[in-house]
């Protein structure tokens, strides 16, 4: 009697598990419509945003990159790139046109948590600790001659900035959390803190790792109008006509060009699919009420909401058995490398994903039934935040093709529009006229390291435009730009250019 009673309560427990994934995949859904209406909000937001300060959640930051690198810079430069769980501090030997980049040197450093949530002075005396011990690492081939080192400093966190090397920090993002840092201007506190180690160094360029990926994929291809991190955190950037920047109150730059910070971590629309979930693991974040489309699917969040998934179906459904594995409970406990190794899980057994679940949460045994289910719960994790990236992408190519109607390419206006950049080719047809594309860079660990994950993000995007338009727009992986573009910046606003 026991027996039957212990299979009918595991029957009733294995249906209400599958009722909780039914309803999961329903709220997390991402029909096509839905999507159409992102993109909208996407581009409705982005015009919001640069009219004025303030416009919209999407804030739309002026970079002061007005000229992209073109692979003539030259020298010896430094790059320090700030923005996720690691920093990295970059040497790079540049020896223009036809040398390209003769000498690449790099290390990688993580940062100690509590100094994401310690003193301002400690987090940056950390870091020009570490670029201080890597410059005396510096062969002699590399002595500069007489002049000071320069430096591009990569700091991927929204920076109101004032020049192309000043700006006050607006607000940590990504579980950094250090109150007086907010309101200064990072640069100088580099540079105080770059005294304080008796380093000379000179801060040429301040950028945001977009810029930087932007700055880094352009120097081998001039196609490259947009960047995106799917990372850590995630954010976007891409190539603005200076006169489409309504608050931009200052003189055009020469180029015409602006690039724009979109931030697109702190992007909300309507539209977005928020669920229980989601609303919890805001609530019990540093920054609730911030940083809402970056929650919804970024490389620091993904494997959270999975694992608010799972701990759902443990106490409801009591999927690991009776009693609710402690280790579900802890926050952040489960990393999205994990998810994408149970997504990814092509063993006949679902060994990978046993495997996680043992050595992340202790559970030491599970049904492949279950495992299945929990394979399940990634996938519909997963997908929704890549079609959703997807469609912020396609909002920004929207952006940069409805702008060239309004300025009469559809009209065939042909001047008004900068042909470099492969904008007129994609609205006429682009063999046609010039043969060139638009290109759109990404990088970031979610991106690189997922493939489900992008794969599922370069589909929808052909999905979202259309095969024959889609066959204008290349998707491409760069890798490292972050820290190689913030060098070729530091060259091209080089003291000695
Ligand atoms: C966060 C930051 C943003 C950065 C992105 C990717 O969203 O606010 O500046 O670009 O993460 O690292």
């Amino acid at each position: 009697a026991v027996a039957a009673s212990n299979r009918l309560r595991q029957r009733a427990n294995w249906s209400r598990a599958v009722a909780i994934v039914d309803e999961f995949r329903e709220a997390f859904q991402t029909p096509m419509p839905l999507l159409k209406h992102v993109v909208d909000a996407m581009v409705a937001e982005m015009h919001a945003g640069l009219v004025r300060e303030g416009g919209s959640k999407l804030t739309m930051l002026l970079s002061f990159v007005d000229s992209l690198p073109t692979g003539d810079e030259h020298g010896l430069y430094y790059a320090l790139d700030l923005g996720g769980t690691n920093f990295r501090v970059l040497r790079l030997q540049l020896g223009g046109k036809n040398g390209r980049i003769l000498n690449k040197e790099y290390q990688e450093v993580s940062i100690p948590p509590d100094l994401m949530i310690g003193s301002n002075e400690e987090l940056f005396d950390f870091i020009a600790q570490r670029l201080g011990d890597f410059v005396a690492q510096e062969g002699e081939d590399y002595n500069p001659h007489g002049k000071i080192r320069e430096l591009g400093f990569t700091f991927s966190f929204p920076v109101n900035q004032t020049s192309i090397n000043s700006g006050h920090l607006l607000k940590w993002t990504k579980g950094f959390a250090i109150a007086e840092t907010v309101g200064k201007d990072v640069v100088s506190e580099l540079q105080t803190a770059m005294v304080r180690q008796g380093l000379q160094m000179r801060v040429a360029a301040l950028v945001n790792d977009t810029v930087a990926t932007l700055a880094g994929a352009r120097y081998w291809n001039k196609d490259v109008m947009v960047a995106v991190i799917l990372g850590t955190g995630t954010n976007a950037c891409y190539v603005e006509h200076a006169d489409s920047i309504p608050k931009w109150r200052s003189a055009l730059p020469k180029s015409g060009d602006m690039v724009i910070n979109m931030e697109w971590g702190n992007f909300w629309s309507n539209y977005l699919p928020k669920t229980q979930i989601d609303e919890a693991l805001d609530k019990d974040s540093v920054n609730p009420g911030e940083q809402g489309f970056e929650k919804l699917f970024s490389g620091m969040y993904l494997g959270d909401i999975v694992r608010r998934a799972l701990l759902k179906l443990a106490k409801e459904a009591a999927l690991f058995g009776e009693r609710v594995p402690s280790k579900l409970s802890l926050p952040f406990i489960l990393r999205t490398p994990d998810v994408s190794a149970m997504h990814t899980d092509e063993s006949s057994d679902l060994e990978e994903t046993s495997r996680v679940l043992s050595s992340v949460f202790g559970i030491k045994s599970s049904s492949l039934q279950v495992r299945r289910l929990i394979v399940e719960v990634c996938e519909i994790v997963a997908e929704r935040g890549a079609r959703l990236a997807a469609a912020g992408i396609v909002g920004i190519l929207r952006k940069i093709e409805g702008d060239c109607v309004a300025n009469g390419v559809a009209n065939g206006e042909v001047g008004k529009v900068n042909l470099a950049n492969g904008e007129l080719g994609k609205l006429i047809g682009n063999n046609k006229v010039n043969g060139r594309k638009t290109v759109v860079a990404i990088d970031g660990g979610l991106y690189e390291h997922y493939p489900k994950f992008r794969n599922c993000v370069d589909s929808t995007i052909t999905e979202l435009l259309g095969k024959d338009a889609a066959k204008d727009v290349i998707v491409q992986l760069f890798k490292d730009g972050s820290g190689i573009g913030a060098a070729f910046l530091a060259a091209s606003h080089s003291l000695y250019r």
